[in-house]
């Protein structure tokens, strides 16, 4: 029988650099637990693309760990993100996964609420009840080029670095005109961060993922973190030529290593996702110089990682489950004008990444399973070709020593 799991310090030093994490980070309730508290309760995370939310009154529900969530859009236009529990008797009020209301009313006593979260009606209160101390809890909630993002903190992390930098890169996208055209939520029976370490490599792309390799380069100076901050002669050219006609390309990585941004090329001749290779909507979303511009690859720990192409985009979301469960989100968009069978063939824009992420998922439970074994031992990472995993594995670390300082004084 295997023993108690180790304390988070002793399987910090038992960690080797450039290695799998020991079996317990990506198996126990205990480690899980602190995942949740030291990131997933912390960071910024990505909710959904602003397009999702369509008129005043649209709302989804978000759950992440213990909490719940609703993200709406208000009589304004703005976003806004409140805790779904109301301030009366706690109950959740919205209990639909997504919707459109004129108000957020409460189903147990009615109590209502406007789309700023203030209580505007509750019933029999008596005279010295105060409504607005009983606004809904907001969340941290920010739109960065049409995109989502939330926080559970008290105090969030700055978040403008982030915002700051991808701006530019995703204004040539134009997602405040697109539309969801397909969306999918699988569950993945595997540890989040066996989720990211599969996504932050492509060492397993050429015998997993025959179609995703049609168009997508296994190459891992396209797919890595390129330590060295160098590029080959190729992906210089390719980022040269899409800043000249006004796309910003180039590789940039936030200072703590939580984010990453860079457009890079396709195989030869590749233009989108497709099995053919060719775009797969005639109505292309943003302003893209060429066809061949390649794929902005965008990601931000713990949540996302997204594919802008120069037709459409591709958001990825990633949320824990259970120590040994993960949902990943994957959201299609589209041009809001392009029309179904006319601009677009629905399965034709989905195919190869409804293959990619089966087969993904399919390679991350295998993984899950044998760590799971009493005899896993972390192997070596690949210097050549996994460079994003050790970033990852490195960021994660760092996460949670710089936010337990007790951690920090163990790893010494
Ligand atoms: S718990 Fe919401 S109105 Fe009573
Ligand atoms: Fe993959």
């Amino acid at each position: 029988m295997p023993g108690p799991t180790p304390s988070l310090p002793e399987l910090l030093s038992q960690h080797r650099p450039g290695h799998g994490l020991p079996q317990a980070f990506y198996t126990s309730d205990e480690v899980f637990a602190q995942d949740m508290e030291t990131i997933f309760y912390r960071d910024w995370l990505f909710a959904l693309p602003a397009c999702a939310l369509e008129k005043p009154g649209s709302f989804q529900r978000l759950r992440i760990g213990a909490y719940d969530v609703v993200v709406l859009r208000d009589n304004q236009g703005g976003i806004r993100a409140f805790h779904n529990s109301c301030r009366h008797r706690g109950s959740v009020i919205c209990t639909a996964a997504s919707g459109k209301v004129a108000k957020l009313t409460c189903p147990y006593h009615q109590w209502t609420y406007g789309l700023d979260g203030k209580l505007v009606w509750a019933r029999d209160m008596g005279e010295d009840f105060d409504s607005t101390q009983h606004s809904l809890k907001t969340v941290h909630c920010r739109e960065v080029a049409g995109l989502v993002y939330i926080c559970l903190a008290k105090d969030a992390p700055n978040f403008d670095a982030f915002a700051g930098t991808v701006t530019p890169y995703l204004g040539v996208h134009d997602l405040g005109n697109a539309k969801i055209a397909f969306q999918s939520t699988i569950v993945e029976n595997g540890n989040w961060k066996l989720v990211w370490e599969n996504n932050r490599e492509c060492y397993h792309c050429a015998g997993n993922h025959p179609d995703l390799c049609r168009t997508y380069p296994e190459d891992p100076s396209i797919t890595g973190v390129s330590p060295d901050g160098t590029f080959p002669e190729k992906v210089e050219t390719h980022f040269n030529r899409l800043e000249a006609a006004g796309a910003p390309s180039r590789f940039r990585m936030g200072e703590d290593g939580q984010f990453r941004v860079a457009r890079m090329p396709l195989l030869d001749g590749a233009e989108s996702y497709t099995v053919s290779g060719k775009i797969a909507v005639q109505k292309r979303l943003g302003q893209v110089p060429f066809l061949d511009a390649g794929t902005l690859l965008m990601f931000h720990y713990p949540t996302t990682w997204n594919h802008f192409l120069t037709d459409h985009s591709i958001t990825f979301r990633v949320t824990p489950i259970g120590p040994m469960q993960t949902e990943v989100q994957t959201t299609w968009l589209v041009n809001k004008d392009a029309v179904e069978g006319v601009d677009y063939d629905l399965k034709n824009l989905t195919t190869v990444w409804e293959h990619t992420n089966d087969e993904d998922r399919r390679v991350v439970e295998h993984n899950q399973q044998g760590i799971c074994s009493p005899a896993y031992q972390p192997g070596p990472y690949s210097t050549k070709h996994e460079d994003g995993v050790i970033q990852f594995v490195n960021w994660y670390l760092q996460r949670l020593r710089s936010r337990q300082p007790q951690l920090a004084v163990a790893a010494e």
